[in-house]
């Protein structure tokens, strides 16, 4: 077979096995979410980060894994949930899972998600190594919100584990209208607290901020603004995780037209520390996120 042709096939498969992962996240998410109403006690572990895990963040890991790991052309999984990465195949995309994010808002019945990102290469990967990301919002409505081919669309998911295409090439709108940052504000730097000021100031945003980064992110992908989870005094690097938060969301609001930062640079381009580095997040409107970096330099 001549070279091209392998790379015409390896293409095929990879993207048959990006559509199986899309396909997984929108007929599991059901699912999760009526394993929800048991599972809002702590499960006995923390998980790698040092955080209480959930019973139902360690039900919905443990679901994903399964379907995911068994996908044709998955060659490894991975979650918040889980020290190592599993190796579950020969398949050369790799997917990295936050399967439940926010879940400390299930206890008071909040948003929460779960984010996927799928990458080509071994875990951990690198942000530019990413062919599809996405997340499921688990709110009065279920959606889906996927990035792949260049383009962002939106799903309602159905109880019956289909899912509908309700909005194609979702992009930021250019006025930015809500604001939403992580964090305790005595802890964060100097800097950001100026920045924060300031967007406070402009009398055309809102406050919208719910604890859940999925939710919050979601916010700004349908109104514009910024959302941001930032350096902290007692944390440098931040609280969110690179593999499975940073880079995923930094696909998705890029692609949708949008900028994201870790402080200095697109979260894209963060290096790959570990499979449970942080980063700091700052994502949101162009012009917005370029603010941010100017008043943190
Ligand atoms: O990563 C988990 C997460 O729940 C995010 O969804 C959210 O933005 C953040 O942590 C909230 O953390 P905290 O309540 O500690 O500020």
């Amino acid at each position: 077979m001549a070279t091209t042709d392998v790379n015409t096939a390896d293409t095929a498969r990879a993207v048959r096995t990006i559509d199986g992962v899309v396909d997984i996240i929108a007929s599991t998410a059901p699912e999760i979410r009526t394993g929800l109403p048991g599972r809002r006690v702590t499960a006995e572990d923390e998980n790698p980060s040092g955080e209480t895990q959930m019973a139902a963040d360690v039900f919905a890991d443990d679901l994903l894994c399964e379907r995911i790991g068994a996908l044709d052309g998955v060659g490894e999984y991975a979650s918040e949930e889980r020290p190592e990465s599993v190796d579950v195949g020969t398949g050369r995309l790799s997917v990295a899972v936050d399967p439940l994010d926010g879940s400390s808002n299930l206890k008071p019945n909040n948003t929460m998600g779960t984010i996927f990102a799928v990458y080509d290469g071994p875990l951990p990967a690198h942000g530019r190594d990413l062919v599809a990301a996405g997340y499921v919002l688990y709110g009065p409505v279920m959606t889906m919100i996927v990035a792949r081919n260049g383009t962002v669309d939106e799903y309602v998911l159905h109880d019956d584990a289909s899912h509908e295409l309700v909005r194609e090439d979702v992009s930021l709108p250019d006025e930015g209208s809500v604001y939403g940052f992580g964090g305790r504000v005595p802890d964060w730097t100097d800097d950001f607290e100026a920045f924060a000021r300031e967007v406070e100031q402009d009398a055309s945003r809102k406050l919208r901020y719910g604890g859940s980064m999925i939710g919050d992110v979601n916010q700004i992908l349908t109104y514009g603004g910024i959302f941001a989870y930032p350096t902290l005094e007692s944390a440098p690097e931040g609280k969110l995780r690179v593999q499975f938060e940073g880079y995923p969301i930094g696909y998705v609001i890029e692609t949708a037209g949008g900028a994201t930062s870790d402080g200095t640079k697109s979260l894209l381009d963060v290096d790959k520390d570990g499979l449970h580095a942080r980063t700091p997040m700052y994502v949101g409107n162009t012009e917005l996120v370029a603010k941010l970096e100017a008043a943190l330099d």
